[in-house]
């Protein structure tokens, strides 16, 4: 038996470039040689449920690939791992610190337009637990206050898939085995039937959000200003000029004061000195500082 390091040998070198720099141009994502079993797997599937004889035919399909194809693709390499309260110091903050501060700062009945508005964005959501855990730290955060505020969260991700599955915010019930018992009572209905292993989210929940399909390297059709950006843990497939890029765009569409999050191993790297480090990989764009 071949084992897997054979197995993706398999995939001539020829392919293996011409893959690793298609995904590059659609997705900014770096694919080198330590990524190479991983490609052969997602790709072996493909090949497989279309039928086709060898890794090759796919590639042909891919350089006259219309949009569609690019999407199914893409859809199919992307790693989608997270999970709810995942780095949960990033929502403590968020409770803790920045929504009382918001309240403090904003007292009172809502008197003009712009006041007492808050825009989050989770900038790859993936599945939807990330965008969720932000709704249910507001939802506790805010309590009644929430009604005064103009609220809103969008959830974006390149990959459609995820999307769809967060969109309609139905997981299955082991995922949410490390949520409190009071949020889990609170902001999840269990299913009946042939659906009892499974949660789905409240409704206030997804009343706070908005998913769009979007790729962090196209235009950014977003009009107003973000008080939080969570970027977490997909910097990490881009490279440096990529991510360079990328800190640029969310600092212009940050207010003054507002926090960039991002994930566990991501640091800002030159961008550091426009912004304030107040927390583990929680940054906030410094008021004064101009690019
Ligand atoms: C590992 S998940 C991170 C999910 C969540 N932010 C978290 O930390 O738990 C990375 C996500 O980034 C998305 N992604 C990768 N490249 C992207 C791009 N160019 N534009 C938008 N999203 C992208 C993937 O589809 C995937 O869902």
């Amino acid at each position: 038996m071949t084992n897997k390091r054979e197995q993706a040998a398999c995939l001539s070198e020829k392919d293996f470039k011409f893959i690793c720099q298609y995904v590059y141009e659609s997705a900014g994502i770096v694919l080198n040689e330590g990524k190479r079993e991983m490609v052969y797997r997602r790709i072996t599937r493909i090949v497989r449920e279309r039928n086709l004889d060898s890794f090759t035919a796919y590639c042909q399909i891919l350089r006259e690939s219309p949009e569609a194809e690019k999407s199914y693709f893409i859809n199919a390499i992307t790693t989608n791992l997270t999970s709810f309260f995942r780095e949960n110091h990033h929502f403590e903050y968020l409770l803790k610190s920045e929504l009382p501060k918001l309240l403090r700062q904003n007292p009172g009945p809502h008197r003009r337009k712009g006041d007492k508005r808050l825009r989050i964005w989770s900038s790859a959501a993936s599945t939807g637990e990330e965008p969720y855990s932000i709704a249910m730290t507001l939802l506790e955060g805010m309590k009644t206050e929430l009604k005064q505020w103009d609220v809103k969260i969008l959830a974006t991700d390149i990959d459609s898939n995820v999307l769809a599955t967060a969109k309609k915010g139905i997981y299955e019930n082991k995922r949410t085995e490390d949520i409190s018992a009071n949020f889990k009572q609170k902001y999840f209905h269990r299913g009946m039937a042939g659906n009892a292993s499974k949660v789905k989210v409240d409704k206030s929940l997804q009343d706070l959000i908005t998913f769009k399909q979007l790729n962090l390297l196209h235009e950014w059709p977003m009009k107003g200003l973000f008080d939080v950006i969570f970027c977490r843990n997909v910097i990490i497939y881009f490279d440096k000029s990529t991510q360079q890029d990328l800190f640029a765009r969310y600092y212009e569409m940050l207010t003054p004061g507002g926090l960039l999050i991002l994930g566990h191993s991501e640091n800002l790297g030159a961008y550091q000195k426009y912004f304030e480090n107040v927390g583990r990989t929680i940054f906030r764009k410094t008021i004064n500082s101009n690019l």
